[in-house]
């Protein structure tokens, strides 16, 4: 019998929709709302969720009965089902992991200290500057295919390891080669503003100027990436200079996005007229920026495996964030430097044990305000009829063992455009 297109999933222990009475971004109390279905089923036909409910109500479907043979079943077992995650902030485009700056910090070395001693993203440039585009899809293309074994099925990718036009051009190539070939979706950002690379020392107007000016224009003009990312920190680009890439970003279409409040704060409130669809890190926030950021829907993505990885006793205030009104999201910041993980349950996990989430809040801010973080909420982190089948299997019974289990990877399915894979 010809198959279709489809894929019904039975047996579902709790499916975790993610519907919420609530429309827009998440914040507060509705941060909670995860929208269980016990015994629930879900189906999906030509890459899209159609229906959910209970098992029972499927199965008494009148369309269901007269295809069920057409279409592939999974039979779920009990398990947790849920949206695939979000990962709304990864740096994958670089060669090699940093051993030599791990084995310093253990010793007692800070990140800036061994940033100052030419480690740091300033050592990962060699590496991709070095590297041909396809070596660089392929560490991509690893590094999607782990995310998703994990549950992962939409990421954002930034370039930042290059720094030079040709080197971040070939970094968002990298990327474009990649998500070609992996079947989840990939939003890519441009980070020339990451740190001033070595042979700009001292004259960061200058590198910023090559940024805005010649490295801006090339990567919209390829249609290279949908943002525009700057980290703005002590070490790396000041306020002035952000507010500058900003601007340029707004002027060549893109997306706006910026690391910001990691190392130390800088006041949020004069960025938000550019309407940044995130800030990220957000360790140190003033007070008097929190209700604006509220009444706003720039997202507050927060990354605990950085925190966690540069053993610091700190980690962002996100009960402080959520009472305030703030839309948080939770991401990997997958990179050599500071959080080479790409495990979205451990950034959880974090969250959960060191930020005081709950586990249903975590798993809010690690799909439905992931896919605020990326302005794809329209498609994506809930499972609702219209949405993209995008679906994570997790071999437990209540969906608080996803953050609970740490170190073991409990996803053993992970489905994309409703079909199933890894
Ligand atoms: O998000 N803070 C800036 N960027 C990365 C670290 C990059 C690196 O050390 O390679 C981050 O933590
Ligand atoms: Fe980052």
């Amino acid at each position: 019998m010809p198959k279709l297109a489809g894929l019904l999933l039975v047996n579902i222990g709790q499916l975790l929709t993610l519907r919420a009475p609530v429309t827009g971004l998440r914040r507060s109390a509705s941060l909670s709302e995860i929208g269980i279905i016990e015994d629930a089923a879900v189906l999906c036909v030509g890459g899209k969720i159609v229906s959910l409910g209970t098992t029972k109500e499927a199965l008494r479907d009148p369309w269901l009965k007269k295809n069920r043979k057409k279409i592939t079943e999974i039979d779920c077992g009990g398990r947790v089902v849920l949206p695939g995650f979000v990962d709304s902030h990864t740096h994958p485009v670089f060669t090699q992991p940093r051993l030599v700056d791990f084995e310093k910090r253990i010793a007692g070395a800070g990140y800036e200290e061994i940033a100052e001693a030419g480690g740091g993203i300033r050592s990962s440039i060699d590496g991709v500057r070095r590297a041909s585009k396809a070596a660089l899809a392929g560490k991509v293309l690893g590094a999607l295919r782990d995310l998703a074994k994990h549950g992962t099925t939409t990421v954002e990718a930034k370039s930042g390891y290059g720094l030079s036009l040709e080197s971040e051009l070939k970094s968002l190539e990298a990327i474009r080669a990649a998500a070609k070939q992996w079947p989840g979706t990939v939003v890519p950002t441009f980070l020339g503003a990451h740190v001033v690379p070595p042979e700009y020392r001292g004259r960061s107007r200058e590198y910023v100027e090559i940024v805005c000016k010649e490295m801006m224009p090339a990567v919209a003009k390829g249609k290279l990436a949908g943002f525009v990312d700057v980290f703005c920190d002590r070490g790396a680009f000041s306020a002035e200079e952000t507010a500058h890439i900003f601007g340029a970003a707004a002027e060549s279409g893109l997306g706006i996005r910026a690391h910001m409040g990691q190392l130390s704060e800088t006041r949020i409130e004069p960025f938000l007229q550019f309407r940044p669809t995130s800030l990220d890190h957000m360790d140190n926030v003033n007070e008097a920026d929190l209700p604006a950021l509220a009444a706003s829907d720039t997202v507050a993505t927060l990354v605990p495996g950085a925190n966690y990885f540069l053993g610091l006793s700190q980690y962002p205030d996100a009960r402080r964030l959520i009472a305030a009104g703030v839309a948080v999201a939770l991401a990997t910041d997958y990179n050599p430097g500071t959080s080479p993980t790409i495990s979205m349950p451990m950034a959880m996990s974090l969250a959960c044990t060191h930020m005081k989430m709950s586990p249903a809040e975590a798993i809010a801010a690690a799909t439905i305000n992931g896919a605020w973080a990326l302005r794809l909420a329209d498609r994506k982190g809930s499972v609702e009829p219209g949405k993209d089948a995008d679906l994570a299997v997790f071999d437990v019974e209540d969906y608080r063992e996803i953050p609970y289990w740490f170190g073991v990877n409990r996803c053993v399915q992970t489905i994309i455009g409703g079909v199933a894979g890894c």
